[in-house]
């Protein structure tokens, strides 16, 4: 049986590499996510079989035990699957971020109860004398540690996401100070576990404890709204080290090789999430990244750009008619408004009509890393007219109309004119290069950075109120 479940794991690793490698592209996503699934599935059944292979073994007096914990794992998958699938089929595509970010705060937990668990078995506390090993002991300290980090940054993220905590940056007096502290005590208290035995080592390790969860809320508090994408790669890295620590201390090599998988992911993600939000990833790794207070939101709400220009969808409608080129350039209102149905059919419309359709997506445009590649391959959109924004930047100057759909920190020019703006740095797509821009959105109202947008009273940019879907209709329509 051991070599059955051994072959039954490498098989699972390898689909997961392939979900991972079809994951790269849209036209292989799809699929990806089915190796996924298949790789996971029999991960499941292969760990199962290997309980039931206890029972075989005749070092082990107390069958009934093993008995129960099955019972006990079957009912608790049985009652996390019904939730996972309840939450799958009802969340909405706009609530996928704080809902990832709940999921990688229970690998954080699991990991820490995970660690407490081996040691109190390994260390024998229920006996007495400790017998742990010093191996043993750092893999239980150093998974504590990187669990309880994950988990409060990832409810303190899912906060932020789920606006119910305010998504500007938490600035204390020398935080920077008080994360490499925390860093500091950790590692003595970690000295400390590996000298103690039995009970001694508890008050480090829940010492520790206490002190993670402070610092995995403190470094995600303290980052600016603009800079959230980073932060979610980062937790997504970060649960997967948190998994693979757990695979550590249970000896389980699956589990070692998927975090791995989704660590080492994770922190490519990141590093491309840093590219993108023009952050160092030194800094990133080091916490010392967002906001640092002095260009905290709203200092530049009171500045006045100006009055804006409103538009009406008809006349859009004639703009686009008119149109030898156009970009659509989507964001976060997209999502909402679940505008990407109709968008995709002015786009059909337009085609049809020989103009040029392109889009210009944002890498952090959305909430979740590749949210509007996903939107508007689940509308149809073709693959090749979605572009990045590095391709369309240099296209924007010869475009005669953009058409912004629900986007505004991606495309504000703040981010490259005002070095005082929270998103100063930021490569933006550079909307107000073409001839004609069309806002699409309900209000004045700032984007997720809270900041305001210069290019909405823009020369040429003029504003068309209302929810992106119903306005994308109507200019449908008008096109007849
Ligand atoms: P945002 O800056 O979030 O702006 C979205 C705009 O959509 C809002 O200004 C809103 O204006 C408008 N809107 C909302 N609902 C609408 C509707 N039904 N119809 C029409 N418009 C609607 O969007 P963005 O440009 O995509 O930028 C993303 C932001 O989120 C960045 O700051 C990024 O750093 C952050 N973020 C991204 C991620 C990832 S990984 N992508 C993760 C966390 C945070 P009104 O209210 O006036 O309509």
């Amino acid at each position: 049986m051991a070599s059955f479940v051994t072959g039954a794991y490498i098989l699972s690793a390898l689909l997961f590499i392939l979900a991972l490698a079809g994951l790269s592209k849209h036209e292989t996503a799809r699929r990806g996510n089915q190796f996924g699934m298949a790789g996971m599935a029999l991960a499941l059944v292969s760990t199962l079989l290997l309980v039931l292979d206890y029972l075989n073994d005749d070092l082990i007096a107390d069958r009934s035990s093993i008995w129960v914990g099955l019972v006990i794992i079957l009912v608790a998958m049985t009652v996390g699957a019904m939730i996972g699938i309840r939450l799958a089929s009802t969340v909405e595509m706009t609530g996928m971020p704080e809902l990832i970010a709940m999921m990688h705060s229970f690998v954080g937990l699991a990991a820490v109860l995970v660690g407490y668990n081996t040691y109190i078995e390994v260390a024998d506390l229920s006996g007495g004398a400790g017998g742990s090993d010093s191996v043993h002991n750092a893999e239980v300290f150093l998974g504590v540690f990187i669990g309880a980090v994950t988990f409060t940054g990832s409810i303190v993220a899912n906060l932020k996401l789920s606006a119910r905590m305010k998504s500007s940056p938490l600035t204390l007096p020398g935080r920077h100070q008080l994360n490499l502290g925390i860093l500091v005590v950790s590692a003595v208290l970690m000295v400390w576990f590996m000298l103690a035995d039995g009970w001694v080592g508890m008050a480090p390790l829940a010492l520790m404890t206490v002190l993670a969860l402070v610092l995995g809320f403190h470094l995600v508090a303290a980052i600016g709204g603009g800079d959230m994408p980073v932060v979610v790669s980062m937790l997504n890295s970060y649960s997967g080290w948190a998994a693979a620590a757990a695979g550590f201390m249970l000896g389980n090599d699956l589990l070692i090789i998927t975090g791995a998988l989704v660590g080492s992911s994770g922190a490519i993600l990141s590093y491309i999430m840093c590219r993108a939000m023009n952050r160092s990833f030194i800094s990133v790794i080091a916490g010392g990244f967002g906001s640092d207070g002095s260009l905290a939101s709203g200092s530049e709400g009171d500045r006045d750009y100006g009055e804006h220009r409103e538009i009406q969808a008809g006349d859009v409608a004639e703009l686009l008619a008119d149109a030898g080129s156009v970009v659509i350039t989507p964001g976060y209102g997209m999502a909402v408004a679940q505008a990407q149905y109709p968008v995709a059919e002015l786009t059909r419309k337009l085609r049809a009509k020989g103009v040029d359709v392109r889009f210009g997506i944002h890498p952090v445009a959305g909430r979740l890393p590749g949210h509007m590649n996903v939107l508007l391959a689940e509308a149809k959109v073709p693959y090749d007219i979605v572009l990045e924004m590095d391709e369309i930047n240099d296209d924007l100057p010869d475009t005669d109309v953009v058409l912004v759909i629900g986007a505004n920190d991606t495309v504000n020019p703040a981010a490259l004119e005002e070095p005082s703006s929270p998103i100063a740095g930021m490569p933006v797509v550079e909307v107000w290069k073409a001839k004609d821009v069309i806002v699409f959105k309900r209000s004045m109202a700032t984007g997720y950075a809270g900041v305001q947008n210069p290019l909405f009273f823009k020369e040429n940019t003029q504003m068309l109120f209302g929810d992106a879907k119903d306005k994308v209709n109507e200019i449908v329509a008008a096109l007849g």
